[in-house]
């Protein structure tokens, strides 16, 4: 987790809690992938999802996100360089204006450009992948091709995502790895890839010192070895440290409003409702319909303008008579414990004044 000091200076930005929240979906979504028996549509499902979350939340008019993963260094180092390369890649893909599915393709192919690392992955399904690797040199040698082929036969990503995967070691000047592949064989989309990846690794090199200790570095390699990078990316990356240090938009500690809606898991009709109180695993809700306990509801919430929470799954476990209305009490299928943390977070943070 971040040094008090450093999330100090950042806790109060809205950036920095969107960060935590990725954190989050990220280290859940890669346990799901190397854990045994995990449903694979649930995993690609965890993957797009975070993936559009990142396009949407990483934003590439401020430097606000960049100043955060250039000074802390989050948990494990393997889910902490996959986030951080996929929101690098989103500055990278916006700053190169790639249409909608290219930037989804790259920021997929950021998020899992590493998977071919995993030969120690609990999931029998990826384990046919690694078969024949018999050292760690030979692993780190083909964990692109390995990663591209988990990619594309395994999580049935198409062609444009399996491809950053594969190629993110490879170099314009055909100096990269496992191909060795120049120039025009590499395209666009993998050398957005391969730069996220670049810079990732020199932030963890200077050891999460800040943007300026990082743009001075990466330019000095821009200049060191010109033929590696592409010069629009490089240019894209010049710009980008222009660009304002911080975003205005920062919490304020303010009483603010739960609203909800859910329908039953057997029908799409949405009910208001209102939410009375709500903890880590359970809530009580007041609303019109008549439910019985076991009933089962997805929920989707919003605290405020801080925070949205879809298709969060419920179950009613108790049910009074209140007048016209009914009052329920229901507990989160929280699987993970992940919604029960960070809604007691953004409770204790946003909604009670401390
Ligand atoms: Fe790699
Ligand atoms: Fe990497």
């Amino acid at each position: 987790m971040p040094s008090d000091k450093a999330k100090l200076r950042f806790a109060r930005l809205r950036a920095f809690e969107d960060f935590e929240n990725f954190f989050a979906l990220a280290e859940s979504l890669f346990l799901s992938l190397f854990r045994q028996g995990e449903s694979l549509i649930a995993i690609k499902r965890a993957i797009e999802s975070l993936t559009t979350k990142l396009i949407e939340g990483v934003d590439d008019k401020n430097r606000c996100c960049f100043e955060i993963i250039t000074n802390i260094e989050f948990g494990n180092r393997f889910i902490s360089h996959s986030l951080k390369t996929a929101m690098i890649s989103v500055i990278i893909g916006k700053g190169m204006q790639l249409q909608d599915s290219k930037l989804v393709a790259v920021v997929t192919g950021a998020l899992l450009h590493d998977v071919g690392k995993m030969q120690s992955s609990n999931n029998p399904f990826m384990t046919p992948f690694f078969s024949k690797i018999k050292s760690p040199q030979e692993l780190k040698a083909r964990h692109p091709s390995i990663g591209g082929s988990i990619v594309s036969e395994f999580l049935g990503f198409n062609s444009e995502v399996a491809q950053c995967v594969s190629n993110h070691h490879e170099q314009l000047d055909g100096t990269g790895y496992p191909r060795k592949i120049f120039q025009s064989d590499i395209s666009p989309l993998d050398r957005a890839v391969f730069t996220a990846n670049f810079a990732e690794n020199l932030l963890e090199q200077s050891k999460y010192e800040g943007s300026e200790q990082f743009f001075t570095s990466a330019l000095y390699a821009f200049e060191k070895f010109p033929l590696k990078f592409d010069p629009a990316i490089k240019k894209v990356l010049q710009e980008f440290r222009e660009r304002p240090a911080m975003s205005r938009r920062s919490y304020e500690r303010v009483d603010i409003t739960l609203t909800a809606n859910f329908h039953t898991t057997d029908s799409y009709r949405v009910i208001p409702c209102r939410i009375l109180d709500l903890s880590g695993g359970g809530a009580r809700m007041r609303c019109r319909e008549i439910m019985q306990p076991g009933t089962n509801i997805v929920i989707s919430f919003a605290i405020g303008h801080a925070m949205t929470f879809n298709d969060v799954s419920c179950k009613i476990v108790r049910h009074f008579v209140e007048g016209d209305a009914h009052q329920y009490g229901m507990v989160f299928q929280d699987k993970n414990g992940l919604l029960g943390e960070k809604l007691d977070r953004y409770l204790h943070r946003y909604v009670f004044k401390s």
